[in-house]
């Protein structure tokens, strides 16, 4: 008999290997490499072969005018580039439980109800699982086609006789294909899957939706490989005990990333948050110390969000820092340069930094925002609550520019505030254009002055 021959296969970066390694010579993960059967040739690739292709000129190649589906949820659309691209291949990855087949079930309603067909391939529920959560949102579409499935040769099956113009399938990790070995989930199938449908999504012109579960790392489980494959990658977040919800584009062959679109999860699924915003400073309590309002740029679009500080006197010898929302080592930084270019002693108090609403800020445009919030709290001082502070911060307590102050200046404008303390070289472009107060700071100390009672 023949011996089987295996291979190593890293479920990290996908990287294959003839024997067995602690730690993927690739991309140095530990304990990531799983033995699996080697394949004689996968038939895909073989199929390939078969079908030559026929170059053709730029010239030549007419791309009909309505090329983009819209998903019915402007959130949706601004992420995926302005809808949903015929053909394309959009992975959905995201924790367990976060909203990701709601969403999609949503989309669903929504395409279906336009006039056009849906498959919704489920390989973790039932389709009477499925029903359960559609009644509950309302969802009744006769132009959705439920198949609970999970063999890869079955939902070929389904699409040619369905011939659905978006195609789901939740979730990518648990259908197999027959032709491997390996079990579903593992790197093998899960590519193989989704080359299977990535040649069908190009080649019958199907915009195909894949959901992938999220590992305990935050990369979508197994294979880094299937963001290369596709042609949009994103990410549903939101804390799973907070109503909100973040879909963030990381990659987009077809638009830009970094565009988000934020929803709520709520009793019948998931609403749009058209002015987040609002929905950020609604719980604001006025009049209290270490709270600031800082405006960020998530892709095109400026959100104004509350950062809370609190610092008290430390009753240990070493004091606790916590920050849930900002990077924890800009925190300590910005705290450094209170200490060493303010002359705030902070050495001796427990700091907790908080954004407010589970949204995370990664831009140093909060900087400035950040240091009000410590330092009032430290002085016990309240801000202003018409009033916005937003620059990035230098080591030498310098605020410098940032880009899109306009923006910014026009979305706080939008919600009534009434002050700006932004950088000085942004503050001299636009000081005297709009009718919001707009002061323009050159070092941490000015802002201080300014905003936060002074000494
Ligand atoms: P789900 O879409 O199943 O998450 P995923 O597919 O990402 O695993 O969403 C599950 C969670 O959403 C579940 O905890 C219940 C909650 N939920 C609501 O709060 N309201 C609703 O209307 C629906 C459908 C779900
Ligand atoms: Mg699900």
């Amino acid at each position: 008999m023949a011996k089987v021959k295996t291979k190593f296969i890293c479920n990290e970066c996908g990287g294959e290997f003839p024997k067995w390694f602690g730690k993927c010579p690739e991309c140095d993960q530990w304990n990531t490499l799983i033995e699996e059967i080697e394949q004689k040739g996968s038939k895909l690739s073989s199929a390939a072969a078969v079908g030559l292709s026929k170059p053709v000129t730029l010239q030549d190649i007419n791309l009909s005018l309505e090329t983009r589906l819209k998903t019915g949820m402007d959130e949706l659309d601004r992420v995926l580039g302005g809808g949903i691209v015929l053909g394309s291949l959009i992975l959905v990855g995201g924790d367990p439980g976060i909203g990701k087949s709601t969403l999609l079930l949503q989309l669903s309603e929504n395409i279906g109800s336009s006039g056009l067909r849906v498959l919704y391939v489920s390989g973790e529920e039932s389709i009477a699982q499925i029903k359960i959560r559609a009644s509950r949102m309302g969802a009744a579409s006769s132009n959705i086609y439920l198949v609970s499935e999970n063999s890869m040769d079955n939902v070929k099956h389904h699409i040619g006789n369905i011939k659905p113009d978006v195609l789901i399938v939740d979730s990518i990790q648990t259908v197999y294909s027959p032709d491997v070995t390996s079990a579903p989930g593992s790197v093998s199938q899960v590519r193989e899957v989704t080359l299977a449908l990535m040649s069908i999504a190009k080649s019958s012109n199907i915009a195909t939706f894949i959901v992938g579960h999220v590992t305990k790392q935050g990369a979508i489980a197994g294979p880094r490989v299937l963001e290369h494959m596709v042609d949009t990658v994103l990410y549903f977040e939101g804390e799973s005990h907070m109503s909100y919800r973040v879909l963030r584009g990381v990659k987009n062959r077809f638009g830009s990333t970094n565009e988000i679109g934020i929803f709520e999860m709520g009793d019948v699924g998931l609403t749009e948050v058209k002015n987040p915003s609002q929905m950020l400073l609604s719980g604001r309590m006025k009049g209290a110390s270490g709270s600031s309002v800082v405006c960020t740029l998530e892709g095109t679009r400026a959100m104004l969000v509350e950062v809370q500080a609190l610092l008290s006197l430390s009753s240990f010898g070493v004091p606790r820092r916590n920050a849930t929302g900002v990077d924890y080592n800009r925190v300590s930084l910005l705290m450094a340069v209170l200490e060493k270019r303010v002359g705030m002693q902070l050495g001796n108090s427990d700091s907790y930094v908080n954004v407010v609403g589970g949204i995370k800020i990664t831009e140093p445009a909060a900087d400035l925002g950040i240091i009000a919030a410590i330092a009032s709290s430290f002085r016990d001082k309240e801000i202003d609550d018409g009033t916005i502070i937003f620059g990035e911060v230098g080591l030498a307590g310098e605020v410098r520019a940032v880009n899109f102050a306009e923006k910014r200046i026009i979305e706080a404008m939008k919600m009534g505030f009434k002050t700006c303390v932004i950088p000085r070289n942004n503050a001299d472009k636009l000081a005297s254009i709009y009718d919001i107060k707009v002061i323009g700071v050159q070092d941490v100390k000015e802002m201080l002055d300014i905003a936060v009672g002074g000494k």
